[in-house]
């Protein structure tokens, strides 16, 4: 696959269903070996499943990345719902990006962001956060190459426990 054989649309309402497995794959992916098995399948249904899909359908915007009729990766963004400190008023938040591990290394992740970024959403927007896992280079180095700026690390904690640290990124407005 090559970056002209998939194209990239905004969601439609017959796409959740499979936009839910896909987010629901990478989820477990990308987190599994921290979680249990409970917390994975409570966070499942509160952030990727077809009712949370459907319940944010309207406020958030969902771009999607399609080769062969098949939804190889989303990006999500809209306004922000994550706690961030000092978080300006007219910020936006870029909730998930996320791409099928079979495709990734293929432009499908980058693509993503510049038209999420070119969406007039993000694009007019003081301020973009977002938030990341302190270990995760690959995705930090995306980000970093499109303006985003580390400003805060938070520790993530379940009932107390300790899970893993993430950051916060923000990149603001280019004139
Ligand atoms: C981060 C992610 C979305 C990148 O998707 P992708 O389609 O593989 O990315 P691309 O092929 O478009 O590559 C984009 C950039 O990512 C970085 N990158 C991707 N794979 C990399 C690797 N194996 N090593 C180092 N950097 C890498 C590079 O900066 C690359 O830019 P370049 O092609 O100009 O060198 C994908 O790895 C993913 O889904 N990861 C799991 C979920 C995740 O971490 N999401 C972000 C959470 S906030």
């Amino acid at each position: 696959m090559t970056n002209q054989d998939f194209i990239i649309r905004s969601a439609r309402k017959s796409d959740l269903p499979e936009l839910s497995r896909l987010a629901t794959d990478t989820f477990i992916a990308s987190f599994g070996h921290v979680l249990t098995k409970l917390q994975l399948k409570k966070l499942i249904k509160q952030t990727r499943s077809i009712e949370y899909f459907e319940k944010v359908f309207d406020d958030d915007e969902i771009l999607i990345a399609v080769t062969e009729q098949k939804i190889v990766g989303y990006i999500q963004f809209g306004t922000i719902r994550s706690p961030y400190k000092n978080a300006t008023r007219d910020g936006r938040e870029l909730a998930r990006l996320y791409v099928n591990s079979a495709y990734h290394r293929r432009g499908v992740g980058k693509t993503l962001l510049k038209k999420a970024l070119d969406h007039p959403v993000l694009h007019d927007a003081e301020d973009v956060y977002l938030d990341i896992w302190k270990s995760n280079f690959i995705a930090k180095n995306l980000y970093q190459k499109h303006g985003f700026k580390v400003i805060d690390e938070v520790e993530w904690k379940i009932n107390g426990k300790y899970l893993l640290t993430y950051q916060v990124m923000k990149r603001t407005r280019q004139i």
